[in-house]
């Protein structure tokens, strides 16, 4: 496979507010992260896929999930602090592998992406070297111009060229690794950005609204919804 997937997933999912990891929770009798990490596996240009994890989780994915994790061929690695210590933990065991010319960084807790996003995205990709999936901003943007809430007034925003990013993000393995040896450790919202700043064009590819972040628990709600739309619209 010319693509290898980094799937960050050492967060704590503070927000989720569970005991355990977000990433553990069941979607459909499987757990979040194996559903993301299959919908890569399933694509014929993906070979290796790289899991960043954190210690504490290591652990459970070596004793609880060990089966899971051989099924999909994941390679556990350490992850770090912020997001982008564990993508560059998760690149850096990838990028002295000459199969590998692009790097495929997608969310642990995405796991609703299609087939179709990613064949679109991979292809975008492959052709300019850097390209994300993007959601078009579906609603009417604000900005609130002014010192505080009271007195700003509003302006509104042309909607028609701006998107939500969205993962995977896919680079060249040359490029993601030049723009993290850039990375200066300002922080950056994600890989795209750090891209951006060593002056390389990132294509957006326009992806499907429904590739949620799971981040709080009620979108696991609206999560198990889409799905069971999914499975009913094929099975009609
Ligand atoms: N992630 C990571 N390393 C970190 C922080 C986040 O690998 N230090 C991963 C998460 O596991 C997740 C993805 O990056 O798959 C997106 O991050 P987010 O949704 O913010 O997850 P958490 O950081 O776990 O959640 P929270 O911010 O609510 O704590
Ligand atoms: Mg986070």
């Amino acid at each position: 496979g010319a693509i290898a997937v980094v799937m960050p997933a050492a967060g704590s999912g503070q927000r989720f507010g569970s005991a355990q990891n977000k990433l553990f929770a069941m979607l459909a009798g499987k757990p979040l992260w194996y559903r993301s990490a299959a919908a890569l596996r399933a694509q014929t240009l993906v070979g290796r896929i790289v899991m960043p994890v954190s210690a504490a989780d290591r652990v459970v994915f070596q004793n609880q999930f060990a089966g899971l994790v051989a099924e999909l061929g994941i390679e556990l690695v350490g992850g770090g602090d912020e997001r982008s210590d564990s993508v560059r933990a998760g690149m850096m065991v990838l990028v002295d592998d000459p199969q590998v010319r692009w790097i495929a960084v997608h969310d642990a807790a995405r796991p609703l992406v299609t087939d179709s996003d990613l064949t679109a995205v991979f292809d975008v990709a492959a052709q300019t070297g850097a390209a994300i999936l993007g959601m078009p901003v579906p609603g009417t943007i604000k900005r609130a111009v002014g010192e505080n809430e009271a007195t700003a007034r509003t302006q509104t925003v042309d909607r028609r060229d701006l998107y939500v990013a969205l993962t995977p993000q896919v680079f060249s393995t040359g490029l993601l690794k030049q723009a993290y040896q850039k990375h200066n450790g300002r922080p950056a919202t994600d890989d795209a950005e750090l891209v951006e700043r060593i002056g390389h064009a990132v294509a957006i590819v326009p992806g499907r609204s429904d590739n949620l972040k799971i981040t709080y628990p009620e979108d696991l709600l609206v999560a198990e919804a889409i799905l069971a739309g999914r499975t009913k619209i094929t099975a009609d």
